[in-house]
């Protein structure tokens, strides 16, 4: 976002036009910035044979995830539903990894029927995997390697105590598994949390990926799963893409040297390609001074963005009616029936009912985890795309709150 000609504009299009046009709340995307963001990170790993598996949970709207396709990456899908959006989309199976957890074994069937490439959560499962399919089927394992990582203890997954993965400390149970059904392992896999800052932390996930990859002597690939940083406001400290790049590609050469053979890394990031290109535009309803604090309450809450509540994640608000004058100090919430604050304390240009405030990383598990609590619409999406606006969803309609339910005779 810019200010160009006293208007804040994303490719030259001042989003105050795009409130106007699709109304409000309304969320954003500028596409060339998630293009930028997939150049970045093929740009830190360009000297190893990387390929990133774009988290398809984090917007999966089906022309983003057609914008991914065209910027040339495959797709992490965590359902059958991801599954069978991201080939709608146009992936052909071969770029999609299923990570499923915890799910009937019957979703995994269809992945493999669809020709979908399946990463192994449970010892369970790999037994299955090996009763139906033996050496047939190429899998991918989903390691726990025990460590704590990630901005939240919500979205640490890599620790002992998480039900992701098969724990690093069963490789042995698992190697006796593989040898019995003679399984094809192609890769291995691991993903420790969300929010990760530092390359030391990858690099300590990829000693523990190597170690266990010397145990397989097939594979194609190691995956690094996602989680780098991305900035939410000024001054953030956020994961150092080139640093990471660089230190994580020299370990994995030399591990490839090690291993004989150049293996493909995959990542799987979401945040790091969509956090920051998107924005969920809301309108003031009303500014309302208490003893406390100065509210300013918006046309949206935690239906529609469900982070600030749900993890306390920070988001930027800016108040895109208003370019000059005094700033003040408020808290914005939402018009949910119970505590939705988005924003506390936060100095904005002077706020008046009707202006519309732009909140900021909010294309990473925004509209994803937008829901219809208090039988609200989900918003309208719109993409931007080479300085043109694009509806690619439309806001929800009442039709679309009574869609699937029933009425019946009392
Ligand atoms: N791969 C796997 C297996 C994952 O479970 C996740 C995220 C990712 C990749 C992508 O992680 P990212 O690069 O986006 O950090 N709703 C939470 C984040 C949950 C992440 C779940 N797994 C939030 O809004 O912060």
């Amino acid at each position: 976002m810019e200010i160009k000609n006293q208007q804040y504009s994303i490719q030259g299009i001042p989003l105050l036009e795009i409130a106007r046009k699709y109304q409000t709340p309304v969320y954003v995307y500028d596409g060339q910035k998630i293009l930028q963001q997939v150049a970045a990170l093929k740009n830190a790993f360009s000297t190893v044979n990387m390929k990133i598996k774009y988290a398809t949970k984090a917007l999966s709207n089906i022309s983003i995830l057609q914008l991914m396709r065209k910027a040339g990456t495959g797709v992490d899908a965590v359902s059958i539903e991801e599954v069978k959006l991201c080939l709608h989309a146009g992936f052909v199976p071969g770029d999609i990894m299923y990570t499923p957890n915890c799910v009937d074994f019957e979703e995994i069937r269809e992945a493999v029927d669809l020709g979908v490439m399946v990463n192994v959560d449970n010892i369970p499962m790999l037994e299955h995997f090996g009763t139906e399919y033996g050496n047939s089927v190429p899998l991918c394992i989903r390691l726990n390697p025990h460590i704590l990582a990630g901005g939240n203890s919500k979205i640490s997954v890599g620790h002992i105590d998480s039900k992701f993965g098969i724990s690093i400390l069963q490789l042995k149970h698992v190697l006796k598994i593989v040898e019995a059904y003679e399984l094809n392992v192609a890769g291995l896999h691991v993903h420790t949390g969300s929010d990760i800052l530092d390359a030391e932390v990858f690099l300590k996930g990829a000693e523990i990926l190597f170690d266990a990859a010397r145990e397989f002597a097939d594979l194609e690939f190691l995956d690094f799963g996602g989680g780098f940083k991305v900035g939410y406001k000024d001054g953030d400290i956020t994961t150092d893409i080139a640093d990471v790049g660089q230190k994580v590609s020299k370990a994995f050469q030399e591990f490839c040297k090690e291993y004989g053979k150049e293996l493909e890394i995959w990542f799987e990031p979401g945040k790091f390609l969509v956090s920051e290109c998107g924005y969920l535009l809301v309108k003031a309803n009303v500014v309302k001074p208490t003893p406390a604090t100065t509210f300013v309450g918006v046309d949206s809450g935690l239906n529609h963005l469900l982070r600030p509540m749900m993890y306390d994640a920070y988001h930027g608000v800016v108040n895109i009616s208003k370019l000059d004058g005094p700033e003040r100090v408020y808290t914005i919430v939402g018009y949910i029936c119970e505590t939705d604050t988005i924003a506390a304390d936060r100095k904005l240009k002077e706020v008046k009912e009707g202006d519309i405030l732009a909140i900021k990383n909010a294309g990473a598990y925004g509209y994803s985890m937008a829901s219809n609590y208090n039988s609200r619409f989900r918003p309208a999406e719109v993409l931007l795309m080479e300085g043109r606006d694009h509806l690619i969803r439309r806001r929800e309609t009442f039709e679309d709150l009574l869609r699937n339910q029933e009425s019946i005779e009392l």
